[in-house]
């Protein structure tokens, strides 16, 4: 496996790789959930480019920018062990150098939900990709629906500025319990780590009152509101039912419906989301 830190190297390398070739964008503090990425784009490519850059726009002032749980080495041995060709580990003044003044604006995508209770976040999240894309010129780009208004946001960001990759989306890994698996679990201690189970359970109540008939956009929200507010541990930021395109809050979840939350579980942030 190559291990680049300069641009210029990264661009050289991929340049050499065989076609086609797939890039998985993360931030390290690498979980099962990125490895889903890997072999999938293991399978599909010849040649897989994996970038590793704690991106520091992406994450606002008092943020976990400073504590995220990142290990550089033991990130390059598992994507060694799954069998990626190349990675791409620079330093924030090789992405942002001197002078760097320029940021991707997504529109209304990126200020709902998430972009509404982190402001900046998908102009940090648009900029790197943009950047990584133009970079790496992938013929693949694989992306989790974990993080689902980001998955819209790339494919946005890909169509409008001719950027040339398919962006593949992979399906949330989660464990036995249904916990969405994030790098910010690691921040949960015992009690915490059991209370963080409502998340996907008020997803799972959602799906059922969904199944069950019921319509009501606004009564899907409060049913899931209150099976949250029994966790002594969770605060809600945000429960959403909106169109799984354009993110517009809806009055019913038919005939498609993205059901996404922001959940804190003590100081940790969490979020997932499932599609009706
Ligand atoms: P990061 O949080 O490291 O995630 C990298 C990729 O892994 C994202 O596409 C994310 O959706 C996916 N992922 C995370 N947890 C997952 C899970 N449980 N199941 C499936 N996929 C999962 O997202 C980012 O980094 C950054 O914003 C990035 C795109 C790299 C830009 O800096």
């Amino acid at each position: 496996m190559r291990v680049v830190e300069t641009v210029a190297e990264a661009r050289a390398v991929c340049e050499e790789m065989a076609r086609p070739l797939g890039l998985v964008p993360t931030l390290g503090g690498l979980h099962d959930g990125h490895v889903a990425l890997f072999r999938r784009a293991r399978s599909e490519n010849a040649s897989v480019a994996v970038s590793l850059f704690l991106n520091p726009t992406q994450f606002g002032h008092g943020e976990d920018l400073a504590s995220y749980p990142v290990d550089r080495d033991a990130d390059l041995a598992m994507i060694e062990r799954e069998g990626v060709d190349g990675a791409f580990v620079p330093s924030a003044g090789e992405v942002y150098p001197n002078g760097f003044s320029t940021a991707v604006d997504v529109g209304t995508l990126g200020n709902v939900l998430e972009g509404a209770s982190r402001p900046e976040h998908f102009k940090g999240v648009a900029t790197v990709v943009c950047k990584l894309l133009s970079i790496a010129r992938p013929d693949r780009a694989y992306f989790g629906q974990k993080d689902a208004q980001q998955l819209l946001v790339v494919r946005r960001l890909n169509a409008d500025l001719n950027l040339g990759a398919e962006i593949v989306a992979v399906p949330t890994v989660r464990e036995a319990d249904g916990l969405a698996l994030s790098s910010r679990n690691a921040y949960l201690d015992d009690l915490e780590r059991k209370a963080a189970t409502v998340l996907h359970r008020s997803l799972r109540l959602a799906r059922r009152l969904w199944e069950d008939g019921q319509t009501d956009a606004a009564e899907v929200k409060r049913r899931m509101r209150a099976l949250i507010s029994e966790e002594p541990l969770a605060s809600i930021d945000y429960v959403s039912i909106t169109d799984p395109e354009t993110l517009e809050e809806l009055d019913t979840p038919a005939p498609k419906a993205l059901v996404s939350l922001a959940v804190r579980i003590g100081k940790t942030r969490l979020i997932d989301n499932l599609t009706l």
